[in-house]
């Protein structure tokens, strides 16, 4: 029988990237080879997101492109997994009755014996019980959809915060964390295949272990920092309301620990910070800031904001813009409220209406782009350290010095996007993916940096410098 063809579109957060790899690398051992286009699948997943309305949206859009594929090649199944999965469940089947799997944030343990059912003929088939989800398995050896050398780990699943916006404690459960050894031997398995950087994951990481009894987070990072071989280590995402003083001393004695915090903040307006469950305050979120930079003077804060959300006034939104000024963040993920099914606040009155949502959200996000283009510009002429992720995909048009370098593509610790080419004298060895590249940063953007590769300066590896 010809080999079987799987292909895996997946929308949404980290999470769902690393289950994307889960999927794969169960397929894979079934004897189902990845594909890069739907068009040429047996098998093709939709690895779905239920955060806001627009993805919820995009899964039904993309399923209907799928339909029309299979109605061309009827041997073809449609597999819908992930957290629109969990919560729509068989909702999904009669709403598009041409697809043949859904699958359950928790029932990624059992995709390999579904797959086999809808192998054997079964189906339509609809798996949203509950599991152990990624707890009880062992995490991708093989990267299929991450890059090889920053690789993420899954440290925790589920949400016990029930922030009043949020779907994420329907869609993925209660929080539960893994084990401290098992993640430290993901870490090492995934070194060896090639890792240099990892990102451990949960909705909350500053919450680890502490339900279980396990270690916690800042001692987490301590053990995997302690791997031979990882050169930097990230996490995301952290509530501030868990952020403890261990872990704010972990970013002073663990060089290791990139220099950079994702660090929801939501609003800047404790009335509506109240109304979002957030228990935190806007002084509060403030004081953590200042804490974090005193033991991380270079350490770039990231955020997601709400905008919009039921009751928020002109008044709270200009809190909102005034906390973003006070901090001073490096980037920000911004979004329009939009009512997520079951959650609290689907209830709460009054809505804001959409044009006032869109005005917010306009302001805020010219607000904040030229902040960072402003930050990004600081950078030119710096050498900073680049750990190159691979090949750029603009490379002519990036390219400043002709076009026979070859353009790297790779981050900064602060998670700095940069672009860089390859001088062409020879004292500069050639780059390879994996290396930490020392770059001088020539040109800035929105959301990228633009250099060009430096001699490598001893003493300077993991740090940024000013060298001109
Ligand atoms: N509407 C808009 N944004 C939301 N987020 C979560 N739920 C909603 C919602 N109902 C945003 C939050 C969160 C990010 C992942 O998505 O800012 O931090
Ligand atoms: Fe959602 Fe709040 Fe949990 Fe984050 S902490 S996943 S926003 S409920």
């Amino acid at each position: 029988m010809p080999e079987k063809t799987f292909h895996i579109h997946t929308i949404g957060c980290q999470m769902n990237v690393y289950d994307a790899d889960l999927m794969a690398n169960a397929l894979m051992a079934m004897g189902y080879r990845p594909v890069t286009e739907p068009e040429a699948a047996d098998l093709a997943i939709v690895n779905t997101c239920a955060i806001r309305e627009k993805a919820e949206q995009k899964v039904y859009s993309l399923l209907g492109r799928l339909a029309g594929l299979k109605r061309q090649r009827t041997t073809m199944r449609i597999a819908v997994g992930g957290c629109v999965a969990q919560l729509a469940g068989k909702r999904i089947q009669r709403r598009a009755p041409y697809v043949d799997l859904v699958f359950g944030t928790r029932a990624l343990e059992r995709l390999p014996e579904l797959v086999r059912r809808l192998d054997a003929g079964e189906g339509p088939l609809c798996d949203v019980a509950g599991g152990e989800g990624v707890m009880e398995m062992d995490g991708p050896r093989q990267a299929v959809v991450q890059p090889r050398v920053s690789r993420f780990v899954t440290i925790m699943q589920g949400c016990d915060n029930f922030c009043t916006y949020c779907v994420v404690p329907y869609a993925r459960g209660r929080e539960m964390s893994r084990d401290p050894g098992r993640i430290v031997a993901e870490v090492q398995d995934l070194v060896a295949d090639g890792a240099r950087e990892v990102t451990l994951l949960g909705q909350n990481v500053n919450s680890y272990g502490n339900k279980e009894g396990l270690c916690g987070f800042a001692e987490l990072l301590r053990r995997v920092a302690a791997v031979e071989g990882l050169e930097r280590i990230r996490f995301t995402t952290s509530h501030p309301k868990d952020l403890s003083p261990a872990l704010i001393d972990a970013f002073a004695r663990i060089d290791r620990l990139c220099d950079h915090i994702h660090l929801p903040v939501q609003s800047g307006s404790d009335r509506i910070l109240a109304r979002m469950n957030r228990r935190y305050g806007r002084q509060t979120y403030m004081d953590l800031v200042t804490r974090l930079r005193a033991v991380r003077p270079e350490i770039a804060i990231t955020s997601d904001i709400i905008v919009g959300f039921p009751g928020e006034t002109e008044e709270d939104f200009n809190q909102t813009l005034d906390l973003i000024k006070t901090v001073g963040f490096d980037g920000l993920f911004a979004f329009h409220y939009s009512d997520r099914p079951g959650t609290p606040a689907c209830r709460f009155t009054p809505k804001v209406p959409l044009g006032v949502k869109r005005r917010r959200l306009e302001a805020l996000n010219e607000l904040q782009n030229a902040a960072t283009l402003a930050r990004h510009r600081s950078l030119v002429g710096t050498t900073v350290a680049v750990l190159v992720e691979g090949a750029s995909k603009r490379c002519d048009q990036l390219d400043p010095h002709g076009g026979e370098a070859i353009q790297w593509t790779g981050r900064t610790s602060s998670n700095k996007i940069v672009n860089f080419s390859q001088p062409s004298s020879t004292e500069v060895p050639p780059a390879n993916v994996g290396d930490l590249c020392q770059v001088r940063i020539e040109a800035a953007f929105a959301h990228s940096l633009l250099g060009v590769r430096a001699p490598e300066a001893v003493g300077l590896k993991g740090e940024a410098c000013h060298a001109a």
